[in-house]
């Protein structure tokens, strides 16, 4: 049976909220995904979505149905009494890839992230697992505090930052310096170059099955067949690139 929050949050979100979420969501669909009417080619994913009171503003603004994953059954089977048009999932956020099986979306949303800030490294790397080459990360927090810590991680472990502080369209409800209702505070990311390439280095690695070791045959002032040897078979773009960020210490 439905309870009352899930009213309120599928259909009646309060002072605007929804609203503010879809022109916050517009904004960034604009910007990310160019000006389109359903956003047809769009794949999204809404992680950990509760009863996801975003519900109505994403299908209404994307075309094909938006996946959702949360580990509370109950929330999801209350999501999927409600509506067809969103793929609910009951599954944890810190095991995407099992979950999803190569697959991967456009636009992957996490917002309010309640889940515990020790697991918020694995919850984003797996994020980054599933997100397409062009796709973004939003995330959205109550407070300034969830947002550094996030940003933080987030540049660890290979994203990008294209958006990130107070949210214009968030609703602030409290009057309460440093926190708000919802959305108050957003991180917009993507795959950076750098990370894509160390990622390919690791993969190379593993495939290289060589331990690591330079054959002696491999002139060492050869120092490109030579790192190919260490880190496994990367095209040049990869090794430049990795070889910046290791000189640039990122
Ligand atoms: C604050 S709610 C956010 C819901 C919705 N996104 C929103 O903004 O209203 C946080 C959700 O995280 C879910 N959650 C906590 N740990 C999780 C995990 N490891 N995997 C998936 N969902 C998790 C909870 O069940 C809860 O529904």
């Amino acid at each position: 049976m439905l309870d009352a929050r899930l009213e309120r949050n599928l259909e009646h979100c309060e002072d605007g909220e929804n609203e503010n979420f879809r022109n916050f969501m517009l904004e960034i669909l604009r910007e990310y995904f160019g000006e389109h009417e359903n956003y047809a080619d769009v794949t999204a994913l809404d992680v950990a979505c509760g009863y996801m009171r975003e519900a109505p503003v994403l299908t209404a603004l994307l075309a094909q149905p938006v996946h959702a994953v949360d580990s509370d059954l109950r929330r999801i089977n209350a999501l999927r009494s409600k509506t067809s048009a969103v793929a609910a999932v009951c599954g944890d956020a810190r095991n995407l890839e099992q979950i999803y099986s190569g697959k991967k979306f456009d636009l992957i949303i996490v917002r309010h992230p309640d889940i515990h800030s020790d697991d918020w490294d694995t919850m984003y790397q797996q994020c980054r697992a599933v997100l397409n080459e062009r796709g973004i990360l939003v995330t959205t927090f109550h407070s300034s505090d969830e947002e550094f810590k996030a940003r933080e991680i987030l540049g660890d472990i290979g994203f990008e930052i294209c958006r990130s502080g107070q949210n214009k369209h968030g609703n602030w409800y409290y009057g309460i310096v440093g926190f708000a209702g919802i959305d108050g505070f957003v991180i917009v990311a993507k795959k950076s170059a750098s990370a894509h390439a160390i990622g390919a280095a690791e993969n190379g690695k593993a495939a290289a099955g060589n331990g690591g070791i330079i054959p002696e045959e491999v002139d060492p002032s050869d120092v490109s067949t030579a790192m190919r040897y260490l880190i496994g078979n990367v095209d040049p773009v990869n090794l430049s690139l990795i070889y910046n960020s290791i000189k640039s210490g990122a």
